[in-house]
């Protein structure tokens, strides 16, 4: 939501909707009976210019410590919203509604999901399908050796985040079946000969039959030449895929992007490297350069190429602005001497991505069952760090979730059998490397941070109850295992532990105030949001009214509702 710019200092007479804030502060005790001639006189623009000069220029105290300057006209006392919006962190914009100008006021910036539906273990996932987890900035790119994105959130240089590799997943997931299907056209693919190559002196193409993969392959040898191309027609769908193999070891695939408004190019390279991503810029040859590590072996390439192209942008400093609609491909490269198969152009390729994070999930999983997360992570200044190799609970649940999808659409067993061995850190405790901790010794909680002593983050941990969910509903009935406990124990503790995370005007984001004698570390808007859908969607698929009794009660928060006092 568009914040009201603060250099709009102007004292614009915004009628402060409710009285109630004037009451705050100054005490102007207005009867209610006041409020709707208040409104009124607003709308009467001859009373206000009868008046002539309508308001006075007034010093406004704030609890004795600092003056602002405020408006008085009449009775009625006006304070610049600027003021107001930073002390009760509050927001409004002017808008037009059926013509006229007006003021919108509102308490909070998020949105509330409502579940019109139970929830579904195979289905999408809570409302991820708006999730663009790619786009984000602390998403450095989306690497070419794993296909995963690398996250900068707590260490600049970029690191695999489980959390954030299971969000990529369960986004493109959720999309797969929210959105209507890709365009999709095969470019190359062994057999046909009408991709119109064109293969310079002294280069070659042949399609031929490779044994080890039963199938017809395109193999390419460029030599000392400027490469063989490929000119597209149109080229406007951005997502590719391609299996690639080199033959040599200095080989390369560009893709020619270009700038439909300003005819520029920018050649984006996936090269035999393990560079993660590279913008260069020499001699006004401007190029991105992704690595796939090892190109001896044959692999299968997903690549956004919009994506691609601006994360090398936001490393040169050219900032995110290119729109996807304004680029389109002009060509591709080949260099070196490989093999290619399967080169197909796409509007989106969702479930690719979505097997690109499941398959990370399954290499990456160590032998207790964990996804270690190999940065520091400090929770509290210096108390309760995590070293790297921590393990998160709602890591763990979201793989979970990620993973018994990928059973379930594939059915291939060894996606069961990861999300399987992800719990096991579930009933190891946080001080021996476990995700387990209790509250007062007698509620099992699973920590988003296992730190010590606990912190009890409320979302994280309903997470990883739905990862657990997930696993109760899609496995096989004997290959349960502890799922059912696990789930059982952790709702038990979350209806017990519930009412401690309400401030009777919101909720906290964890119990650090109680396990660290800390300030109570509030849940900002989108959390607090993010609390509600949960509640929302475990209301779903469990019938006790605390979850949706609080739900209600924090939806009404965000409309600036707060418990009463006595
Ligand atoms: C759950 O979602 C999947 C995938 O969209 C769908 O095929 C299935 O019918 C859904 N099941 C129910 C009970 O709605
Ligand atoms: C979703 O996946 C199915 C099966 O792979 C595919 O047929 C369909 O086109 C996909 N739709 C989208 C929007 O990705
Ligand atoms: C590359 O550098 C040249 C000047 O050396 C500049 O004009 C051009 O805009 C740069 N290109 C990109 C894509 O940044
Ligand atoms: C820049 O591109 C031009 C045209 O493709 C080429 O002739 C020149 O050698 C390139 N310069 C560098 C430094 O790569
Ligand atoms: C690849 O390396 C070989 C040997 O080092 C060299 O002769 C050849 O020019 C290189 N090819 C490309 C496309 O860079
Ligand atoms: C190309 O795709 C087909 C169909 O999915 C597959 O059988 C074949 O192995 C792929 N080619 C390569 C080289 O992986």
């Amino acid at each position: 939501m568009a914040r009201l710019n603060l250099k709009l200092l102007l004292f614009l007479l915004i009628a402060i909707v409710s009285c109630t804030l004037i009451t705050y502060i100054f005490n102007c005790g207005h009867p209610a009976s006041s409020h709707p001639s208040f409104i009124q006189r607003l709308e009467e623009p001859s009373l206000r210019e009868s008046r002539g000069k309508f308001y006075e220029e007034l010093d406004c105290s704030i609890n004795g410590m600092y003056h602002i300057s405020c408006r008085k006209e009449g009775r009625e006392v006006f304070i610049p919203f600027s003021f107001l919006e930073k002390y009760y962190e509050v927001y409004g914009k002017l808008a037009k509604s059926k013509g006229h100008e007006q003021f919108e006021w509102s308490h909070s910036y998020s949105k509330v999901f409502k579940p019109t539906t139970p929830y579904n273990a195979s289905g999408m996932f809570m409302y991820f399908s708006n999730y663009n987890v790619e786009v984000r900035d602390r998403v450095k790119c989306v690497s070419a050796t794993e296909g995963v994105p690398v996250s900068t959130q707590w260490e600049a240089s970029g690191y695999y985040y489980p959390v954030q590799v299971a969000q990529y997943g369960l986004s493109h997931y959720s999309k797969n079946l929210s959105e209507p299907p890709p365009k999709r056209k095969i470019l190359e693919d062994g057999n046909m000969l009408t991709a119109k190559w064109q293969v310079p002196k002294g280069a070659y193409i042949k399609r031929k039959y490779d044994s080890a993969k039963l199938t017809r392959v395109l193999e390419f040898h460029s030599r000392d030449g400027p490469g063989i191309s490929l000119r597209l027609k149109q080229g406007t769908d951005l997502v590719l895929s391609f299996d690639l193999r080199f033959l040599s070891a200095n080989g390369s695939l560009t893709f020619f992007l270009e700038d439909r408004d300003r005819s520029q190019i920018f050649p984006v390279s996936f090269t035999c490297s393990s560079v993660l991503v590279e913008a260069h810029n020499s001699s006004g040859n401007y190029s991105t350069i992704y690595g796939m590590g090892d190109c001896q072996n044959w692999k299968k390439f997903t690549r956004d190429l919009h994506i691609d192209l601006v994360k090398g942008h936001v490393l040169s400093g050219r900032g995110k602005k290119l729109s996807r609609t304004k680029l389109r491909i002009h060509h591709l490269l080949l260099k070196g001497n490989g093999q290619l198969d399967n080169l197909t152009l796409a509007s989106s390729n969702h479930m690719d991505m979505f097997y690109s994070s499941a398959d990370w999930l399954v290499r990456h999983q160590d032998s207790s069952g964990g996804w270690p997360i190999g940065v520091k992570r400090k929770i509290a200044s210096g108390r309760a760090d995590l070293d790297p190799g921590w393990y998160s609970a709602m890591g763990q649940g979201q793989a979970m979730s990620l993973l018994m999808r990928a059973f379930y659409r594939s059915g291939k067993p060894h996606y069961l059998e990861s999300a399987l061995k992800g719990m096991q850190p579930f009933s190891k405790s946080s001080t021996e490397g476990g995700v387990r901790a209790y509250f007062m010794n007698q509620y099992p909680w699973y920590e988003e941070y296992p730190t010590v002593p606990p912190s009890f983050v409320l979302n994280g941990f309903i997470y990883s109850l739905i990862g657990l969910y997930d696993v109760v509903s899609l496995a096989p009935l004997n290959q349960v295992g502890d799922a059912q406990l696990l789930f059982d124990q952790g709702m038990h503790s979350l209806k017990k532990l519930l009412p401690l995370f309400d401030t009777g005007s919101g909720s906290v984001y964890d119990l650090r105030h109680f396990t660290l004698g800390l300030a109570p570390n509030i849940a900002r808007w989108d959390y607090h949001s993010t609390h509600i859908n949960q509640l929302l969607l475990l209301s779903t698929i469990d019938s006790d009214p605390i979850l949706t009794n609080v739900a209600e009660r924090w939806i009404s928060y965000m409309s600036g509702k707060r418990a009463a006092h006595n």
